[in-house]
């Protein structure tokens, strides 16, 4: 699916953010776990949870979704089990990261698969701390596919973390409440705390401490979580192409309810600030243990700044949005530290140098990042210009928002995987006065 952008369009208006992914992916594995009766509101019916969802009912979960799109989970009566067919996370590394720490705590008997960007992800991060823990996970090159078999876990586990991903903590936690051994995790730099607050919300025994720079996460090994019904705040990732959206559309105003104010989401907040971004954060409220509010965004000029440590693992899936917000703002934009990047649904970092040389952006590459030289005018493009979404959800989107200021419509290749993370992106946008045609 190819999209074309309406360039001179403005976003204004007021939308609903949708649900986030990483706790409605989270919400599942925990709930399911939980084996109790429970309603979640507010999940985002998107690939990538929906993903996880069915392959949490191939191995017995029953969860099911009503008429108005509310999730109910319930108490059943077998436990948890193995299942012929691989589980098939899709697109997903949040999905299959934490489940294969779910499955291993279980015990369980099962082989995993994924679509073509999984299987080139690397899953060496949470196969080597999951062994250690005691799991028996077999791979091929620390890729897909994946098997699992039955194995018996040490007693306390401890370790500490050599990137910082929110993906392999939250790995080695399920495993450690699924199998009831103690964990201690170590990051160097704090990263999105979903499941450590979703845990506490929920009664488990988990303490956090800050050691330096450093974040101790503890889970005790032994945990009696009571369920209570759930609702999940809207998605600050999803938000953020709103948000660049009507700053580099010099709209009259967009207002976006029901955003997740996690502090370990909001550094994209705090890096548009720092560019000049009038962003109006309104009705600061807790919804299921997470903060949540409403944003009004304004008319704002923006300035190049310079984007480094430990505020990237914070904006780790906006770095892409950011990058187009930095094409359009005065001056230079400098990226480091983001190698990471290079490991996402796409290498990242290559997939928006491609976009900005399809469009005459003046970059300049590195390892772990880039430099932005961005001006604030109407880029000027003498024909259609095609982008390659690389297979990658952010990828399209960004691009996509990037044509709001393109003198002429331009095309974003292969769309689909919006569907991952977004799916009413395109109903969305137009409903705030940006058409994108198909
Ligand atoms: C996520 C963590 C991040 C992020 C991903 C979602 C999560 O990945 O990029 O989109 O839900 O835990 P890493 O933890 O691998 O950095």
């Amino acid at each position: 699916m190819n999209l074309t952008t309406s360039p001179n369009s403005k976003i204004f208006g007021t939308v609903q953010c949708p649900g986030d992914k990483s706790i409605s992916q989270r919400v599942l594995m925990i709930g399911a776990l939980m084996n109790q009766e429970m309603t979640v509101d507010g999940f985002l019916h998107a690939e990538d949870p929906l993903s996880t969802m069915s392959a949490l009912n191939q191995i017995g979960a029953g969860i099911t979704v009503d008429k108005n799109g509310l999730v109910h989970l319930s108490k059943r009566q077998k436990i948890f089990q193995n299942a012929e067919e691989a589980l098939n996370l899709g697109n997903s590394g949040t999905g299959l990261r934490l489940m294969l720490g779910l499955t291993s705590g279980m015990g369980l008997n099962l082989s995993f698969c994924g679509d073509e960007s999984l299987s080139s992800r690397p899953m060496s991060r949470v196969i080597k701390p999951l062994t250690e823990m005691g799991a028996n996970i077999e791979a091929s090159n620390g890729m897909l596919p994946i098997s699992l078999s039955p194995a018996l876990f040490h007693k306390q586990y401890t370790y500490e973390l050599p990137v910082a991903s929110a993906q392999v903590k939250s790995s080695i936690l399920l495993a450690g409440l699924a199998s009831g051994v103690g964990v201690e995790i170590i990051e160097p730099v704090q990263t999105r705390d979903h499941t450590e607050r979703m845990l506490k919300h929920f009664g488990a025994n988990v303490e956090i401490a800050s050691k330096g720079s450093k974040n101790v996460i503890q889970l005790s090994p032994s945990n009696h979580l009571q369920a209570t019904d759930y609702t999940v705040v809207g998605d600050i990732s999803s938000a953020a192409f709103l948000i660049v959206g009507a700053l580099i559309s010099n709209s009259p105003g967009l207002e976006i309810t029901n955003v997740g104010m996690n502090p370990s989401r909001t550094g994209v907040l705090e890096a548009l600030k720092k560019m000049g971004a009038n962003i109006e954060v309104k009705n600061q409220r807790l919804e299921s243990g997470e903060p949540c509010a409403d944003l009004a965004v304004k008319k704002s000029t923006l300035k190049g700044v310079e984007l480094s440590g430990d505020i990237i693992p914070n904006i780790i899936d906006e770095i892409p949005i950011l990058s187009i917000a930095a094409a359009f703002a005065e001056g230079e934009t400098v990226i480091r530290d983001a190698a990471e990047l290079r490991v996402k649904e796409s290498d990242r970092l290559k997939a928006v140098s491609d976009g900005f040389s399809s469009l005459g952006v003046v970059h300049k590459n590195f390892e772990d990042g880039m430099c932005i030289s961005g001006s604030s005018d109407t880029l000027s493009i003498d024909h259609s210009a095609s982008i390659k979404s690389h297979d990658d959800h952010r990828i399209a989107m960004s691009f996509l928002i990037a044509g709001l200021k393109c003198s002429q419509p331009i095309i974003v290749e292969d769309c689909k995987n919006i569907f991952t993370s977004f799916p009413n992106f395109i109903e969305l946008t137009s409903s705030v006065g940006y058409r994108l045609e198909k």
